[in-house]
């Protein structure tokens, strides 16, 4: 009689996915493999020495929610400096899935999957303690891996953190030291933050961190808001280039600019919600009922976990390239909407217009940026898209350290980064 009720379960999760449009077999994309990639253009081959720093410093800057294509919404000439004289993904950088903020910024950070670093949504329940994460959850042993900041204090080096998911963490012998870390607090103005990462470069040398995080919420609050199609995001997007310029100017006026390995990425794109493709699990009855609690989450990740007793099996399904699946943390059904959908238990009448990601990382609205500038990056350069998985060895080929395994390509670095002379 049990056994007979999950059989049923599952094939009506199964017919339930297709019916309300759910694919769970997403096209095939292809990924940049290290091997087969070509330069498109490279006037040097080597790393430019540094001219007035001692070692090489790495700013990592995340400007949240900032799609790819946003850089040709208004002028952005100050994003357009570093990408002239730098080397970009010249399709953008792909997130990994769910191409949510909390995820892709530990993945950057960690060079891991989100099964491997344990962040698997902005907020979930573990199954197993019946503990909530949260964005705000700074516990140790909800973030798995080894984030750069861990890394590099790890071989004596100095790391600073204005801001990343995950940063206020005390891991290793990370502590969040108040010199070099901030509490988050998203008031802060962005001025200010690009104060403090200029004011590193005024200490003594020894006290110059190898490796910055500056981060920044725009234009993810405004794409939220209001979709990615609207003159509130060419705004914000002339904000951050603004703020770029400051900090550009900034290491300018210190002689250091062309000496620091600038490293601008986002963590997702966006995509418009204004089409009113909803879905409402009640609807759905009398097929299947899927009650509340069943439910972690609706939109842009549907994940549903059944209590005790029924166990479907619909995750084997799951595409691989997704990486989805190597933590018990990870929902046993997860239904992969297709691009804009929403999903809602019944229907409220709460239609929105806005946006929203999450979604399968193949589409290309899911898509953000990348750009390396600096002395270990050719001028000029396009290279493919790639996972930003990568850049965790990036970074840590840029500092000469040895970093922790991961889920980049060893010979990635070698293809994007200028070897040392
Ligand atoms: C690019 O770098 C060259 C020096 O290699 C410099 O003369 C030029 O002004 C830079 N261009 C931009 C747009 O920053
Ligand atoms: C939701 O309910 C409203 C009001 O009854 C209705 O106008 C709308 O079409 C419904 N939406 C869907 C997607 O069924
Ligand atoms: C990702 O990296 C972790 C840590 O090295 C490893 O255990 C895992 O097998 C890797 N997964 C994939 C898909 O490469
Ligand atoms: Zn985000």
């Amino acid at each position: 009689m049990a056994r007979k009720s999950v059989v049923s379960f599952t094939s009506l999760i199964e017919l339930l996915l297709i019916l309300i449009g759910i694919s769970i077999a997403a096209a095939p994309i292809v990924f940049a493999n290290a091997n087969t990639l070509k330069a498109s253009y490279s006037v040097e081959n080597v790393a430019r020495p540094l001219v007035k720093l001692k070692r090489p410093v790495v700013i990592l800057i995340s400007s949240d929610g900032f799609r790819f294509g946003y850089q040709f919404k208004t002028p952005t000439p100050n994003i357009h400096r570093l990408i002239r004289n730098g080397t970009e993904a010249e399709t953008g950088l792909i997130p990994v899935f769910p191409t949510l903020t909390f995820p892709n910024h530990y993945s950057i950070v960690t060079g891991l999957y989100p099964a491997y670093h344990g962040i698997i949504a902005n907020w979930f329940t573990d199954p197993n303690s019946g503990e909530t994460f949260t964005k705000r959850s700074q516990e140790p042993h909800w973030w798995l891996g080894e984030p750069l900041w861990q890394t590099v204090v790890k071989h004596g080096l100095i790391a600073a953190t204005y801001f990343w998911p995950g940063s206020e963490v005390k891991k290793g012998s990370w502590n969040c030291p108040p010199k070099y870390c901030q509490p988050f607090n998203k008031k802060v103005p962005f001025e200010e933050r690009v104060d403090t990462v200029l004011g590193y470069f005024d200490l003594p040398s020894d006290e110059i961190p190898s490796f910055m995080t500056v981060y920044f919420q725009d234009p993810d609050s405004q794409g939220h808001r209001v979709g990615p199609d609207h003159p509130e995001i060419t705004e914000a997007v002339a904000n951050i280039d603004r703020i770029i310029g400051k900090l550009i100017t900034g290491l300018e006026k210190r002689g250091v600019f062309d000496d620091v390995n600038i490293i601008m990425v986002g963590d997702h794109g966006m995509v418009g919600t204004c089409d009113g493709k909803f879905l409402y699990l009640e609807d759905l009855a009398p097929w299947i009922e899927i009650p509340e609690s069943w439910v972690q989450s609706y939109y842009p990740l549907l994940a549903i976990r059944p209590p005790a007793g029924v166990s479907p099996a619909i995750v084997e399904d799951f595409p691989a390239r997704l990486h989805y699946s190597a933590n018990y943390r990870i929902s046993p059904i997860i239904g992969l909407l297709d691009e804009g959908f929403m999903v809602e238990q019944r229907n409220l009448s709460q239609r929105t217009c806005a946006g929203a990601h999450g979604y399968d990382n193949a589409y290309f609205s899911m898509r953000t940026i990348f750009i390396g500038h600096g002395p270990k990056f050719a001028k000029g350069r396009k290279v493919p898209s790639f996972e930003n998985v990568q850049i965790y060895n990036m970074v840590t080929s840029i500092l000469n350290i040895q970093g922790a395994s991961n889920n980049g390509t060893a010979s990635f670095s070698n293809f994007v980064l200028l070897p040392n002379r």
